[in-house]
């Protein structure tokens, strides 16, 4: 596991948006080989867009070839709610960008079967060859997309009933009231995000340090479940200094001592204006 360890939420952000330029550029893709990537919505990643959206009117990137599936949404809340992950998309990124709204894929949390809903987008990332590369938050508990504590580490995109912890969390973006936000959402599982030839952990801010320790340096386990992460063979962690809190001094001296190694991971041959 590689973890990056940045000054602020705003380095993270453009680290992140780099790294997402760089993969995309690398890959290549075309008309037969289309890049694709998994997305959260969330405070987080805010920044992240804000940059690649930056990289796309500048012209370093376009998503004309890319797909890409959202990890979640909520259950029952009308697609253009202010607070429905598909009024987020489109509203933070994809209105911003060249992708065909065709290669777009959210979770209809309204589906008359939300099981079948489920099933669907599951053969839909087989169909288009696998996820390339998922980026995800995790929420004080440790929560990836909506897997609570307790999910099972080979989960399936599934409906879930949403813990206390996440509903008190997201209450902010519903009046600060719990009883306003939905209780329940459509989410990719553990073992979906894990089939990802590659996954990226967005982390900022101390509230999220806890979480952090569980997921790098305690074991494997359901309560925590990006700590599922440990196992798979390409993940990249990248947090700010506020997240790093509760690791240990060693593990930070260790993670900060590989800057140097990271910050080849995106920067483009040749080309000085990705250099962070
Ligand atoms: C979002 C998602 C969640 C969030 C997490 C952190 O699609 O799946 O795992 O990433 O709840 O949310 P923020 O970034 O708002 O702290």
């Amino acid at each position: 596991m590689r973890l990056v360890i940045l000054d602020s939420s705003d380095k993270v952000a453009e680290w992140a948006a780099k790294y997402v330029l760089k993969r995309i550029n690398d890959f290549n893709p075309g008309p037969d080989k289309y890049f694709v990537l998994g997305l959260p919505t969330g405070g987080t990643p805010l920044g992240m867009y804000k940059k690649l959206i930056e990289f796309h009117k500048k012209g370093l990137i376009s998503f004309k070839y890319v797909k890409t599936f959202n990890m979640d949404e909520y259950v029952g809340l009308p697609r253009d709610h202010p607070e429905s992950y598909h009024y987020y998309m489109w509203n933070n990124l994809f209105k911003h960008i060249d992708i065909d709204p065709q290669n777009v894929h959210i979770l209809n949390g309204n589906a008359k079967n939300l099981e079948v809903e489920c099933e669907l987008f599951e053969e839909n990332i087989k169909k288009s060859g696998g996820v390339e590369l998922f980026v995800g938050g995790i929420g004080p508990d440790g929560h990836i997309a909506f897997n609570e504590p307790g999910s099972s580490l080979v989960s399936r995109t599934r409906v879930k009933t949403l813990a206390q912890d996440t509903l008190e969390a997201n209450a902010r973006f519903f009046d600060n009231d719990v009883s306003k936000v939905p209780k329940q959402a459509l989410t990719v599982g553990v073992g979906t995000v894990m089939d990802a030839r590659e996954v990226m952990v967005l982390i900022t801010g101390a509230h999220k340090s806890f979480a952090l320790y569980k997921a790098i340096e305690e074991g494997v386990n359901h309560m925590w479940t990006v700590s599922a992460f440990q196992q798979h063979p390409r993940t990249i962690m990248i947090c700010d200094e506020d997240a790093t809190l509760e690791l240990r001094v060693k593990t930070v001296k260790y993670f900060k001592a590989l800057y140097a190694v990271h910050k080849k991971l995106i920067v483009g041959e040749g080309s000085q204006q990705n250099e962070p």
